[in-house]
């Protein structure tokens, strides 16, 4: 499947010309606008006042063919990996900033808004692994040494990285069936406190920039995970902690296939919205691996239709500003690189075909479903 209808890309741009030439045969503008506007996917979400975007990988800044597919669909990048601390700073005190530096030159060279990912990711296993001997070797006074750490992190990256005008400050704090805080290293002295030494120096370094907390509660019937988001961010707010949005990251695997609770869905959105929080769709994709059938247009099909329910409910929130996948393509999605965890993966063994393009880079159905459910989004300021 194509991105316009099942025209080819190439047929795509022939679209236009036609419709150039309506136009100049005196066609009316209804005719022209189904014919030819808007061709991106963050042309399409701008006329809403949305934002269209993906995560990329910094060794993939060559792969000519997927630039220039983000050159046509994206207005906003985010990297994949390069600016999480444990790619940062691997040694105590040396810094690897190639991948970032590269990310950060490719947004201003290709003219697109770049969000940085992401700032403090408590979980041990995200965290640098020196960590580990740091803690123990601080004694008692592990506190002051996890807020010392999260400053200077905080700090240096924001203060490397002026442009970026919406960060994520934390990620994933709270486990998914608890609710309660991760256990780690950065949590364990601090608590809920890592919110606000985080946020705090965020906003003392960068004052205009967006300070999100990101996480993956879904729309799925547990409730643990919601409820946990929601009280960590009423608690922050209520602590003067400067938070503007909430980032939902949307791998929607878990769900597709599996019972899901729109109604909770929406009351966490507005209770979202009342606390004055924007909302981001920060890592969009939709792992097929429940889908039974081996055909790949059924699996295409659900999927598609997955993601355009999820997203109509999600961007109905008029707060809801921005929507990103994470990868563009199958080719270079997570889900099918060799570390990602057999547990998730398809019973049968197959590929996941969970982003908007294939891997030949052809759009299937779940591209034309974005398009659609960000051109049928309420518009917003
Ligand atoms: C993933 C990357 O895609 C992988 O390459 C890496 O090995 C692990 O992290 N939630 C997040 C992202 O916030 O940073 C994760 O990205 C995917 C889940």
């Amino acid at each position: 499947m194509n991105p316009l209808n099942g025209l080819t890309r190439r047929n795509t741009l022939g679209a236009a010309l036609v419709g150039i030439a309506g136009l100049a045969l005196g066609k009316t503008a209804s005719v022209l606008a189904d014919t030819v506007l808007p061709l991106g996917l963050d042309a399409i979400a701008q006329t809403r006042g949305l934002r269209f975007g993906t995560a990329i990988a910094a060794g993939k800044l060559n792969q000519r063919d997927l630039v220039a597919l983000i050159d046509q669909e994206c207005g906003v990048i985010v990297a994949e990996n390069a600016f999480k601390w444990k790619q940062i700073e691997p040694q105590k005190g040396s810094f690897d900033f190639k991948g970032a530096d590269a990310i950060a030159s490719f947004a201003d060279n290709h003219k697109k808004l770049l969000r940085g990912h992401n700032l403090v990711w408590p979980g041990n296993e995200f965290q640098p692994d020196w960590m580990k001997g740091k803690a123990a070797q601080s004694g008692k006074d592990t506190a002051a040494w996890a807020v010392k750490m999260i400053r200077q992190h905080v700090a240096l990256m924001i203060s490397r990285f002026p442009d970026i005008m919406s960060w994520d400050v934390v990620n994933e704090a709270v486990k998914p069936y608890t609710g309660k805080l991760n256990a780690s290293i950065l949590t364990q002295p601090l608590g809920d406190r890592l919110l606000d030494v985080a946020f705090k120096m965020a906003r003392q370094t960068a004052p205009k920039a967006q300070l999100v907390y990101n996480d993956y509660m879904s729309w799925g019937i547990g409730v643990g995970h919601r409820d946990g988001v929601l009280r960590l961010l009423e608690g922050a707010i209520k602590r003067g902690v400067p938070i503007d949005a909430l980032g939902i990251q949307s791998h929607l695997w878990a769900t597709l296939d599996r019972p899901i609770d729109e109604l909770a869905w929406r009351k966490f959105l507005e209770e979202i919205e009342a606390m004055g929080l924007d909302i981001l769709i920060t890592e969009l994709d939709c792992s097929d691996r429940n889908v039974i059938s081996k055909n790949v247009a059924v699996r295409d099909a659900e999927t598609a239709a997955f993601v355009k329910g999820y997203l109509d409910v999600t961007l109905s929130f008029k707060r809801t500003k921005e929507v990103l996948v994470w990868g563009l393509c199958d080719r270079d999605s997570y889900m099918n690189a060799a570390f990602f965890a057999e547990s998730r993966r398809r019973p049968d063994g197959l590929p996941l075909r969970g982003q908007p393009y294939d891997t030949e880079l052809q759009a299937k159905p779940m591209r034309q479903a974005i398009a659609n459910a960000l051109a049928a989004a309420p518009a917003r300021s």
